[in-house]
Order: C-alpha cells, then structure tokens, then sequence
C-alpha cells in the first residue's frame, strides 16, 4: 500500500532524443514534415488522431500536448523547460496501456486535442486563466494513464488492489491522478517546478476536480448542474460567459474536459467507427476475463452474445445490431444530453459539433436490423412477443446503463424527472 502500483522505474528519457535539442514536434519522427502539417490543425475538430499515431512513431500524446501548450505558449508563460515537459510527456505517454485496445495513448492524446479545440471556443474567449488552461489541458493528458483495460465495477467485484487501496470509490480516475502527480517526482520531469507555491496548490486542486469528474457515475449530477448553469447563463457586456467564482468556473472545465472524453461519437464518422470497434474489443477481453474466473459478465462485455445479431451489411460496410444498438442507446441516454446542453451554453459555437453527433447517430440506428412488422408478426401469431420483446429491449437498454451509471451520492431528486428519467434511468 506503501507506494503507487504501475509507478516504473524512472527510464532514462533523456537519452530518448538524441542531442541537447529537442525535437521540432517534441518526437523523434522520420515524417518530421507531414507531422508538422497535420499538428498544424490541432485547433480543428476532427482531425485524424489515427493518423498523428502513425506520424509521431506512437507518440501521440508527446507531439499533442507539446504542439498545444507550445501553440498557448504556457511553456513560456510557466518557465516550463522544453526538455523537462517533453520528458515528462514521454514517461506519462510510457504509462499508458499499450496493449489496451482503446484505453491507451491515443485516446488521451484525443482528449487533449478535443480539450484544446473546446478551450477555443468564443463563448470562453478570455474567461479561463492560463493557469487554468493549462489545467485543462494537462488533466487531459493524465485522464487515463495507466488505465488496466477493465472498468471500476469490474475491479470492484474482483476484489482488485486498486479498488482496496481506494475504497470503491472513483478507483481508476484516483489512481489516474496519483500516477501522475507520481511521476513529476522523477528527476527530470517536474513541468511546475518554476509555479509559485499558490499556482501549484490551485493547479492540483482544479486537475483532481477534473480527472475526478471523469469518472461516469458522476455523469448525471455533472450535467445536472451544468443545465441549472445554463438556466442561469449569466453573459458579459462583450457576450463572453461571466463565471465568477471557482464552483462556476471549475464546473465548466469539469464538463469540457467530460465532453472531450466523450466526443468520439461527434467526430467524422470513419473516425468514430475506429473509436468503437476498439473500445468494443475493449469490452470484450474485460468479458472474456470474467468468463475465465466465472464472473458475471458484464453488459456488453459478452463476445458472443454481443454479436449475436445479425450483421446489417451493406456494400462496404457490416456493423454488429447489438454495437449498431448500443451506440444509440449511448448517445441517446447520455452523449446528446450532454453535448446538448454545452451547445446551449456557448451556443451557437457548438452547432457543427451537435449536427455531426445527430447524424453519426441516425446512421447507427440505420445499422440496426429492422424488427419485422407488426402485421406480419400478427400473422404468425406472435404480436404479443414483439411487445415483450420490445419493452424487453428498453429494459436492457437501462440495465446496461444503470451499470456504467450510478447517481452521485447525495444527490438531490430533480424536479420534473431531470436527467435520471431522460436517461431511461
Ligand atoms: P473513459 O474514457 O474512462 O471515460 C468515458 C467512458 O465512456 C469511456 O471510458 C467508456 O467507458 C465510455 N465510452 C466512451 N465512448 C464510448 C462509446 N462510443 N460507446 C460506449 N461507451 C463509450
Ligand atoms: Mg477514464
Ligand atoms: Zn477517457
């Protein structure tokens, strides 16, 4: 319990670039050039994270948090040492899952474009600190270093270290963070050491506050308070958000960096697709490991009976009905309500990111295999099942919910069923 498990040895990342120099693009890359180019983009939506993996010889999270703090130039305004941040880039990217199929680095380096893109945002122009910015983007970076491929409840019911170590609750997201605050101990790495004792202490609070909100079964009170702000949405003389004081200001980062791990579903929809296939394959070795220990498996976690169904296929393509379902389901239940209601709150600014998430979800449900109709199930005498079947369906649907959400604790009942009851829950 003495120390922090996944914590290793400090590597020699100095050597990891030759010279004295660091690199242009803060990696060590034969495609220097196209590199360039695409990190050249890195205040677009949508650009190819896929692609800058490949570019950046597998360091995309180095080349991403290196093009936006540089981009922000908070390596000047913090006396942030070019080789300390990148050293520390590269032993936060090295503890990162590499073997996950979605909880890797590739994903934080998407969170932390998405972040970056969202920070951007006019409705947000000159209201965060860049203290607060860099926050932001640094809790990004951390959101899921060394994430074990396997989901709370799942460490939870296995009795895990983890879940011992941090009493049920927030167990991956606490462990995120101590990995992390961990690793800037090492020599060489400490990207903070020129903040003043006061930014240190403010800066840690806000990262907790964020990495902690990240945690899913905080989803439901997140966005709870986010539509009680925007119901109060007060604006300044030049149309910019007035947030002040922290609990407003800290709620907003809180839900921005939420949205940005929650926005593969509004990207350009080849690139969502890749999201999911590899969260899914994410699932399903969490399955097959809770069917080697005769665990319950989880919703969703089931290879073979998530992919029971049918596959739709059409000339190129063949989605998975029960992938094609749950996508609905999740955009339907928790990704629109969110996107919906930040939309509302730097509305329009928002507007292309919510007509991306509507149409990627309208070509999921067109994925999913069409019930035969009513008449003919009348016909063949069972109308009746189709009715079980369906409200068999929805049942699931907030079964399989229920499960990746709980209310937060002591949170209030909503009035006019709120989020809970649009979320089927
Ligand atoms: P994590 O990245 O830790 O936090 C957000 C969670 O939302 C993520 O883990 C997944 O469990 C879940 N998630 C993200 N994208 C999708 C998706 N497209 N479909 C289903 N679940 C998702
Ligand atoms: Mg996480
Ligand atoms: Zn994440």
């Amino acid at each position: 319990m003495s120390h922090i498990s996944g914590v290793k040895k400090p590597l020699c990342h100095t050597n990891s670039f030759t010279g004295e120099k660091v690199p242009k693009y803060g990696v060590e890359t034969s495609h220097e050039e196209e590199l360039g180019k695409m990190l050249g983009e890195i205040d677009r939506w949508g650009i190819d994270m896929f692609r800058i993996g490949e570019l950046s010889n597998h360091r995309p999270l180095t080349a991403v948090a290196y093009a936006s703090f540089q981009s922000r130039e908070l390596l000047k305004t913090f006396m942030i040492p070019p080789k300390t941040f990148v050293t520390f880039m590269m032993t936060l990217e090295d503890h990162y899952v590499k073997e996950n199929p979605f909880h890797n680095s590739l994903h934080a380096a998407d969170v932390t474009q998405s972040t970056n893109v969202l920070l951007n945002t006019p409705a947000l122009e000159s209201v965060f600190t860049p203290l607060e910015v860099m926050a932001a983007l640094f809790a990004a970076t951390i959101h899921d270093v060394d994430h074990p491929g396997l989901t709370n409840q799942f460490l939870i019911n296995s009795s895990s270290e983890l879940a011992l170590m941090y009493n049920d609750e927030s167990v991956l997201e606490n462990h995120h963070l101590a990995v992390a605050f961990k690793l800037l101990q090492n020599d060489g790495c400490d990207i903070f050491v020129n903040l003043g004792k006061k930014q240190r202490q403010t800066l840690r609070k806000m990262v907790i506050d964020m990495v902690l909100s990240t945690d899913m079964s905080k989803h439901m009170s997140l966005l709870a308070d986010l539509k009680t702000m925007v119901e109060t949405k007060k604006v300044a003389g030049s149309g910019v958000l007035l947030l002040d004081n922290y609990t407003d200001r800290i709620q907003v980062l809180e839900n921005l960096v939420h949205c940005a791990d929650l926005s593969n579903p509004t990207k350009p929809l080849s690139l969502y697709r890749r999201w999911v296939d590899l969260l899914m394959e994410e699932f399903f070795l969490q399955g097959d490991k809770e069917r080697e220990q005769n665990m319950d498996i989880s919703p969703m976690c089931d290879r073979h009976s998530a992919t029971i169904e049918k596959s739709q296929a059409g000339k190129h393509v063949c989605v998975s009905g029960g992938v094609a379902h749950l996508q609905v389901g999740f955009i339907d239940y928790i990704v629109h309500p969110l996107w919906e209601t930040w939309a509302d709150l730097v509305h329009p600014d928002a507007q292309d990111i919510l007509d991306m998430l509507e149409e990627n979800r309208d070509w999921y449900q067109s994925m999913i295999p069409p019930s035969p109709p009513a008449g003919e199930l009348k016909e063949a005498g069972r109308g009746g099942d189709l009715v079980e079947q369906e409200e068999d369906d929805s049942r699931q649907d907030r079964i399989r919910f229920q499960v990746t959400l709980e209310e937060g604790e002591g949170e209030e009942e909503e009035e006019e069923g709120g989020a809970s009851s649009a979320a089927g829950m």
